[in-house]
């Protein structure tokens, strides 16, 4: 059975001296989850939030936290974030020694695992813990900075991961994040991604509410 599409924007690109006003509009625009972006200046060259952002966030989000950690040694740090309140917590394959303990100590947390792919990782990285976790994040972009070009083989990548998916016996969410808008939304959607994560196409726009609504529109479009 088909799940709903989500959309989880990304506030990576939101006024940051007023991050929880920005919450709450994308919530009353339909946003289905807050994608919040960790990146600590080694793994990724940029330098974002950390684990008291979080938590702030995460008093003020009726929706889902979806924490994407762009850090190196998510071994050792991935508990301060599970402390803060994440519900979903994102790790990069790359980025982690021990990839199952980490999924493990997440999932005894009571919160959903996800593992990141960067463009240059090939889905064969995936095989050993695919059926294992509740997310696969395709990363569109190479992580460190919204407001990139998405990277078109990440259409075939989608499909390759549905595959390996299907071939593990695992259903795992397929989120894509970077350069989505509503010309890539369409494409990744076609290919199986179920939850698009938006920063600049939401945040930058004119008005956030209906970037919003029509990255959703003509995503689910695509799939009828
Ligand atoms: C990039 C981040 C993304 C970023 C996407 O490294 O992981 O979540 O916010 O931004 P856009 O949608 O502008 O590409
Ligand atoms: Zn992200």
């Amino acid at each position: 059975m088909k799940r709903p599409l989500l959309i989880a924007p990304s506030i990576l690109s939101a006024d940051f001296d007023r991050l929880g006003e920005a919450v709450a509009l994308v919530e009353a625009a339909g946003a289905d989850v807050i994608h919040v972006d960790v990146m600590d200046g080694h793994f990724v060259p940029n330098l974002t939030i950390g684990p008291p952002v979080v938590k702030a966030l995460k008093r003020v989000a009726t929706v889902p936290l979806d924490v994407h950690l762009m850090i190196d040694n998510a071994d050792d740090t991935v508990g301060w974030y599970l402390d803060a309140g994440a519900d979903i917590v994102v790790v990069h394959i790359e980025a982690c020694n021990h990839v199952h303990r980490i999924v493990q100590t997440i999932h005894e947390a009571g919160a959903q695992a996800g593992v990141a792919l960067n463009p240059g990782t090939p889905v064969s990285a995936l095989e050993g813990i695919i059926a294992d976790v509740d997310l696969i994040l395709v990363m569109s972009v190479n992580p460190g900075f919204g407001g990139q070009a998405f990277i078109p083989t990440t259409v075939a990548k989608i499909e390759e991961v549905v595959r390996l998916a299907t071939a593990k016996g695992a259903s795992p969410r397929i989120a894509v994040d970077g350069g989505i808008d509503v010309r890539t939304a369409p494409l990744v959607a076609a290919a199986g991604a179920d939850m698009l994560i938006a920063g600049s196409a939401v945040f930058c726009a004119e008005d956030p509410s209906a970037a919003l609504g029509a990255i959703r529109t003509a995503a689910v479009t695509t799939l009828v």
